[in-house]
């Protein structure tokens, strides 16, 4: 096994650069993902790492060996794609050994490694069956048995589980988990689910038109993002980001009724905007002749997100797990601590602290 560094990798399409030289490092064993909006560049910094894809100008090292320049089945890699690719006339068990057969492998080692990723992949009952006779969930599993058949360095998943429905990609994102932990080998996820994100991986990369925006941790990139776009990214509903004023100190946020918020960050000059950040569970609500306007409340049971129209038109969502509720269309006071709120300079969208 091992980790992979990419040093200053940049992908170019003719004139067009799409990934513009990217620093990372992902450890041995560790399950690193790839986050982002579409089209940010994910697929094209994971097919570069692949080998399927050139890279235009820096270095991308697997383990201790520059892979830059090395055959796409030499570097050591197994991909998982969206589409599972599996050959429609062969059966679960010969997808899965194909690749060694084609490489002449004995029988009874491909044999053995099918054995394996079956059972790990509880796949022992359709080993026989062809593809059009398992369901998009089974598909999936064939497919990463198919990469683990290989026994590869690093397992390579773009947007694995973006064809399953909604109850399915939960299972199978749980299972991806239990596969990382049994077999602890290095794994580079590609997703633009903030969910998927936070729920696998050990290291997040998100991603921003072929720049890296920040890595961490999924706590880290929550508690500490380091600009807007990471901080509305992850976390899901999105932070929310009101206008404030600078003044005296202190920042006034017009939309809730000229609300002061005490600070310690280091604020620009006085009259500036800055951007206050608060998510959805620092907040709360109560009825009184306040600035918002409770304009719906979506109901999932144990929570509850509402959705508010502050004084200028600026949306609000709250998480609310309380049962009582609040009519719709009723005005509305928001309450929060001080100390839940964090701030981003208006241009830039960084973060001030
Ligand atoms: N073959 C190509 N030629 C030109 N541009 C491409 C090609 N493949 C991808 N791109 C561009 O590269 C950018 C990143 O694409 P991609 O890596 O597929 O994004 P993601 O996987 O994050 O959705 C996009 O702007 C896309 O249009
Ligand atoms: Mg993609």
């Amino acid at each position: 096994m091992s980790g992979v560094t990419l040093n200053q990798a940049i992908k170019r399409y003719g004139d067009v650069q799409v990934i513009h030289g990217v620093d990372l490092e992902i450890d041995n064993g560790e399950f690193c993902v790839f986050v982002g909006p579409s089209g940010c560049g994910k697929s094209t910094l994971l097919r570069m790492i692949a080998g399927l894809e050139e890279t235009s100008d820096g270095e991308i090292h697997i383990g201790a060996r520059d892979v830059t320049h090395i055959d796409a089945s030499e570097r050591g890699v197994a991909m998982v794609f969206q589409t599972y690719a599996l050959y429609p006339h062969m059966s679960v068990e010969e997808n899965m050994g194909f690749g060694l057969k084609m490489n002449g492998h004995p029988k009874a080692e491909i044999q053995a490694k099918v054995g394996e990723a079956s059972r790990i992949l509880q796949l022992d009952d359709y080993l026989k069956r062809k593809p059009k006779a398992l369901s998009g969930g089974q598909r999936q599993r064939v497919a990463i048995g198919r990469a683990i058949v290989r026994g590869p360095e690093v397992f390579l998943f773009d947007e694995p589980l973006s064809n399953l429905d909604a109850e399915l990609r939960v299972d199978m994102r749980v299972e991806i988990a239990r596969l990382h932990k049994e077999i602890g080998a290095t794994m580079i996820y590609v997703t633009h689910d903030q969910v998927e994100a936070m729920t696998l991986a050990d290291k997040i990369v998100v991603l921003r038109a072929g720049r890296i925006e920040q890595v961490g941790s999924p706590m880290e990139l929550y508690n500490n993002p380091d600009n807007k776009f990471v901080a509305g990214f992850i976390g899901s509903p999105s932070m929310n980001f009101l206008k404030g004023i600078v003044q005296g100190g202190k920042v006034i946020v017009p939309s809730l009724g000229a609300r002061e918020i005490v600070t310690s960050v280091a604020l620009p000059s006085e009259g500036s905007t800055v951007l206050v950040g608060i998510r959805p569970q620092h907040l709360g609500i109560k009825t009184g002749d306040g600035a918002a306007v409770l304009d719906l409340r979506e109901r999932l049971g144990g929570v509850s997100y509402d959705y508010l129209i502050a004084g200028n038109g600026e949306k609000i969502i709250v998480e609310n797990r309380e049962e009582d509720t609040l009519p719709e269309g009723c005005s509305v006071i928001v309450s929060f601590d001080d100390e839940n709120c964090m701030f981003f300079d208006a241009k830039t969208e960084k973060r001030l602290r």
